[in-house]
């Protein structure tokens, strides 16, 4: 395959072009490389990519139609994985501008591009976001998605939408994919996992909203790349599916683990829940087990030493973390 695929510089995308690349694939990535986040985590990750001789790199934005298109062509892709977005529930109350020009205007300009080139199939990134106050447990593809409650959910949802019609109009193949709380090596410094680890080494009180009273489907990055490459195997019209672990993790039973695997007891600072934050997501994974032979293989109390030692292997104490 040549796959060209967006956001290769980000946690997930990282994670997907290595897979690719070490699989003998061609990997033409595109990503912005912007400044959400410490750009550092994103160029120790290119830094790797850039080790393989397939791997090509072109750095733009999703809104620039041109800079979009102009890597596109010189990729002539057989497939389409697009991971670069705004991502984030909490900064999307503080920056809705980025959520819009990323998720919505960035994501017409390569569906425009995948409807006039055409290629095997075409694959993005959606989020358990999606379901909302969806108060029916686990969730399923089949529950209602009517009532996002974040500006980052109506975008991810809108994707859906927006694809829904492209498929209809013009037959071409999407899959839509709900992640839920993806993490691992290489992971993202803004979520929960990398911030109290973060917080818990320099000897600082951790939030824990809600009171605590959280619940997420933690689910490890290797089986979420084996999720995204197993629909890009098998091209679908307007396919969507949950990748979740598909357990129920409560946050204090993640802070548990992380302790163990710090050797450092938490300090926790219990909050009220947040704007936009949902209190519990779990994932009904049956579709994706049936369809796509989607088998998550890796619980917390792997996945997070896993994250822990890569953690420390790069950011020693003396490293200050800023967002
Ligand atoms: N990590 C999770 O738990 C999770 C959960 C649900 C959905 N998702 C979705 O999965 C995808 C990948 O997430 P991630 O965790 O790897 O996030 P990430 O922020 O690490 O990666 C996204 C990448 O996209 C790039 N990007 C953002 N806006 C861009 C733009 N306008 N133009 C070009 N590049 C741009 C960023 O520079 C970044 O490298 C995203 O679509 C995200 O919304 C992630």
């Amino acid at each position: 395959m040549k796959v060209f695929l967006t956001g290769s510089a980000g946690f997930i995308g990282f994670h997907t072009a290595k897979a690719l690349l070490e699989q003998g694939h061609t990997v033409h990535g595109y990503d912005s490389v912007n400044s959400y986040y410490d750009p550092f985590y994103k160029e120790i990750r290119l830094k790797v990519l850039r080790t393989f001789p397939n791997f090509h790199f072109a750095k733009g934005l999703l809104e620039d139609a041109t800079a979009l298109s102009t890597a596109y062509l010189a990729c002539e892709p057989t497939h389409v994985i697009h991971l670069a977005a705004q991502a984030g529930v909490r900064y999307s109350i503080e920056n809705p501008h980025a959520y819009i020009s990323s998720n919505i205007v960035g994501f017409q300009n390569i569906l425009e591009l995948v409807r006039q080139h055409r290629p095997e199939n075409f694959v993005y990134a959606s989020s358990s976001s999606v379901y909302g106050s969806n108060t029916q447990l686990p969730f399923s593809e089949s529950h209602t998605t009517a009532s996002p409650i974040s500006l980052y959910a109506a975008t991810k949802l809108s994707n859906e939408l927006v694809a829904h019609s492209y498929t209809h109009l013009y037959k071409i193949p999407t899959t839509g994919l709900r992640f839920f709380t993806v993490y691992g090596p290489y992971g993202r410094p803004d979520m929960a996992l990398f911030q109290f680890a973060a917080r818990m080494e320099r000897g600082e009180k951790i939030p824990v909203f809600n009171h605590g009273q959280m619940v997420r489907d933690f689910t490890y990055v290797d089986d979420i790349v084996a999720g995204i490459l197993a629909a890009l195997a098998k091209p679908e019209q307007g396919g969507i599916y949950n990748l979740g672990r598909g357990n129920r993790e409560p946050l204090l039973r993640m802070i548990e683990v992380l302790e163990q695997a710090l050797g450092i007891q938490a300090d926790k600072e219990f909050l009220p829940l947040q704007a936009g934050d949902v209190v519990e997501t779990s994932a009904d994974i049956t579709n994706a087990q049936e369809k796509l032979g989607y088998d998550p293989q890796t619980g917390i109390e792997v996945g997070i030493p896993r994250f822990i030692e890569w953690y420390r292997s790069v950011h020693p104490r003396s490293l200050t973390f800023t967002k």
